[in-house]
């Protein structure tokens, strides 16, 4: 459906006030599984169906000039789930990746990835790789996917470097500051999440992006991840325009 179509999300979209757009937007997608068993099919028929929502909030976060939006795509603990589900999605983000490659080109998306890389299967680490390099020049959105990751992952990969920085002389205990903490971070050089949606009805962080978070606005939406369209991100986008950010201040002091 092209936009002239769709009122009810031109609606939703004059309603954003474009100067207020969160930069970066980091989504937990939720609730594949579920969608999936409530129309009696295998988990895996959701995986397939949460690529479109996954288009939708790709180009809608484009539309409104989100800089930044990052997707929790696996988590260090889903390798924990039936070998066939987990095969079936590495196979799915290999195909995806190919297939999107053109549209992301097309659309000045640049793709990014954090977690533990190597530990994906071969096929998936190269395709991933290759389609990182190819549009790496792109400069109107990047799109990070999170694989293989976990916030402690990450934590505790940065804890080892600082640990070895400083038993190796090349820093000291003093100089251990947040932007040495962030230099060690798998997102470094990102602006921080200023708005984190989890969709599916869970209110929970799963361990995803535990320090980058720390005055990100939270967004729990019932939709399960299939059904995320254009239409739920722009609602968060208008629920973030909402709130009033104080980052410790009071309120009087961020609105003078
Ligand atoms: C959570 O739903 C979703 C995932 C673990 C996988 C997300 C993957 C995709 C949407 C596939 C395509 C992704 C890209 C980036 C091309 P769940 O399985 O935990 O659902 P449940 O909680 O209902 O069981």
């Amino acid at each position: 459906m092209n936009k002239a179509e769709n009122p009810a999300l031109d609606a939703l979209l004059a309603r954003i006030d474009r100067q207020r757009v969160p930069k970066h937007v980091a989504i937990i997608m939720d609730g594949n599984g579920r969608w999936a068993q409530s129309k009696g099919e295998e988990r895996i028929v959701g995986h397939s169906n949460g690529v479109r929502s996954v288009r939708e909030a790709l180009t809608g976060a484009t539309e409104v000039g989100v800089q930044y939006l990052t997707l929790y795509a696996f988590s260090t603990e889903n390798w924990n789930r039936p070998r066939a589900e987990v095969d079936a999605l590495m196979d799915l983000l290999v195909r995806t990746m190919a297939s999107e490659l053109e549209e992301l080109m097309a659309n000045g998306v640049r793709l990014n990835a954090i977690g533990d890389l190597e530990s994906l299967p071969k096929s998936c680490h190269d395709t991933l790789m290759e389609s990182m390099r190819a549009t790496a020049g792109n400069t109107r959105i990047t799109l990070t996917l999170a694989l293989s990751y976990s916030s402690r992952w990450e934590l505790l990969r940065m804890v080892k470097r600082i640990a070895a920085d400083v038993r190796d002389g090349r820093t000291s205990v003093q100089e251990i500051d947040e932007a040495m903490v962030d230099r060690h971070l798998t997102t470094y050089g990102m602006p921080e999440p200023e708005l984190l949606i989890r969709t599916s009805g869970e209110q929970r962080i799963s361990n995803f992006l535990l320090w980058q978070i720390a005055y990100a606005e939270l967004h729990f939406s019932p939709v399960l991840w299939p059904d995320f369209d254009k239409a739920t991100l722009f609602n968060a986008i208008l629920d973030f325009q909402n709130r009033e950010r104080r980052f410790g201040l009071i309120s009087e002091q961020v609105n003078p």
